[in-house]
């Protein structure tokens, strides 16, 4: 269902807020809406004569301006907002909130972490550090849809930076912001490079050492990937940083495996404190696109951004549940508080994004910890921690699922729009369970409450019945 706010530029200058002459925060409030949050406007933007934003609106010079003012009159307006502090313990690390930077070009320099935690994010994972030489190439991305990075390819590497730079950066932000979490993320080549960052990273007063395992285009043999596959190497190379330091210890494993679940315990019995899950899934986009290209090649290299997010939920599940109480920080795909609280809700103690920043900006931590604090409120809870892997229990095995009842599809005639959307995916792609004329109308006795009709509609006009048991077919 495409969204007014959906229409949004995102633009960097906020021409909407700063036409404003009332002190309303449009662009504010169109990202809220956008991050799924509840909404937070301005009264007055719901009575606005003038409405300068909708002239400044950029969007004008591509087909006409988003609908400023009727998105604030569908909009409430909240004045006592109730919060559940969003302050938590991570590996043994007081944290501010659980949203941190993921390591990576987010990450990588002294001014853009620094601004980040001015901005709020409770801390950062810098850009994995190492000790060879680093090449890039250029260009370095790929996409899977124009103008969107929810399915984003990198081929980047680790910090191209000399480590003793990347080091002293770190040294100045841990003493500039104190009470920020700051994680070094580290990548040695051998047992002696692996224990030598560890003790630099200590050294600079580091909070926790994050191991990158996982990298999957690394241009050097075992480095990333590579490393995250073998489970003698994780165990050996885990047990060199354990023996070099006193810091908690993140292992960060690759979803380029079949069972993420072996190179995790492998991780767990050389020393590590906690797993971080998941890097980039092993990829190819944009082959037939000159300007993707390098001189007419490209490599397999890392997806990330929200396309992989079911995927990730998929191995933070096997993890958590092949090695409860285990801290584990989760990423893969988090845009929204809502997606950050299903990783936390299948055990995640702490989150850390990539993507979703080189989309949208930093400026998304106002919305993620917005919502996630009103969202807690509203499901009852006090705290974070309480939350953390309250849902993990209802995912099963798909054997012991309830196949004797049914939930059969509502149509709500006032919303459909005639479009015969759903009759079309249940005649070619369902089961031919659908009748249409001008509106859908059920065949009950061929229905087999497989729900694609709901997930198709674009106006939102298919309910859900209770649910009943199945009737004995009639032979
Ligand atoms: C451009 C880019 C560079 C990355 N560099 C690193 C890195 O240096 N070290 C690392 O452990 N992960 C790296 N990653 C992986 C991210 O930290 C993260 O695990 C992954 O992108 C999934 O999260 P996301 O969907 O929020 O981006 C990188 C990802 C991207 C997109």
């Amino acid at each position: 269902m495409i969204k007014e706010y959906e229409r949004c530029l995102f633009c960097a200058g906020e021409n909407c807020s700063k036409a404003c002459k009332k002190g309303g925060a449009p662009a504010k409030f169109i990202r809220s809406l956008y991050f799924g949050n509840i909404t937070d406007i301005n009264a007055d933007c719901q009575s606005c004569e003038t409405v300068d934003c909708e002239s400044a609106c950029l969007r004008g010079k591509i087909d006409y301006p988003v609908h400023i003012k009727k998105l604030a009159k569908y909009s409430a307006v909240l004045k006592i907002r109730p919060k559940v502090s969003l302050e938590t313990t991570f590996c043994g690390v007081k944290c501010e909130n659980p949203f941190f930077l993921s390591s990576s070009v987010v990450a990588s320099d002294y001014e853009m972490c620094a601004r980040a935690l001015k901005m709020g994010w409770g801390g950062i994972v810098y850009k994995t550090i190492g000790l060879g030489e680093i090449k890039d190439v250029s260009p370095r991305f790929g996409q899977l849809s124009a103008g969107s990075l929810k399915g984003f390819r990198n081929l980047e590497q680790i910090s191209d930076k000399p480590a003793d730079v990347d080091f002293d950066i770190l040294r100045r932000l841990k003493k500039d912001f104190p009470e920020k979490v700051v994680v070094v993320s580290i990548m040695g080549q051998n047992e002696a490079e692996w224990a030598y960052l560890a003790k630099k990273s200590e050294e600079i007063g580091a909070d926790i050492i994050e191991l990158n395992f996982s990298c999957p285009h690394m241009s050097a043999e075992k480095m990333g990937s590579d490393v995250g596959t073998d489970l003698e190497l994780v165990k050996a190379f885990t047990a060199a940083v354990k023996a070099a330091t006193s810091l908690p210890i993140l292992a960060k494993m690759t979803p380029n495996i079949t069972d993420i679940t072996e190179p995790a315990k492998a991780a767990m019995e050389g020393g590590a404190t906690g797993i971080a899950a998941i890097n980039t899934i092993k990829s190819l986009t944009g082959f037939l696109s000159a300007p993707d290209m390098i001189d007419h090649k490209t490599a397999v290299s890392g997806y990330s951004g929200r396309n992989v997010k079911p995927l990730a939920l998929r191995f933070i599940c096997d993890i958590a549940k092949a090695l409860p109480g285990t801290p584990i920080s989760g990423m893969g795909g988090i845009e929204n508080y809502k997606d950050a609280a299903e990783f936390m809700a299948l055990g995640c103690g702490n989150v850390q994004i990539t993507t979703a920043v080189m989309e949208y900006g930093y400026r998304i931590i106002d919305d993620l910890k917005l919502g996630l604090s009103e969202y807690l409120f509203s499901l009852g809870y006090e705290n974070l921690s309480d939350f953390v892997g309250s849902s993990l229990q209802n995912i099963t095995s798909a054997d012991e699922l309830d196949r004797e009842t049914i939930v059969y599809p509502l149509f709500d005639e006032e919303k459909c729009v005639g479009c015969g959307r759903c009759y079309i995916s249940c005649r070619d792609g369902g089961h031919d369970a659908i009748i249409f004329n001008e509106v859908p109308k059920l065949l009950g006795s061929k229905c087999v409450g497989c729900h694609l009709c709901r997930l198709i509609c674009p106006v939102g006009a298919v309910a859900s019945s209770k649910r009943v048991t199945k009737k004995v077919p009639l032979n």
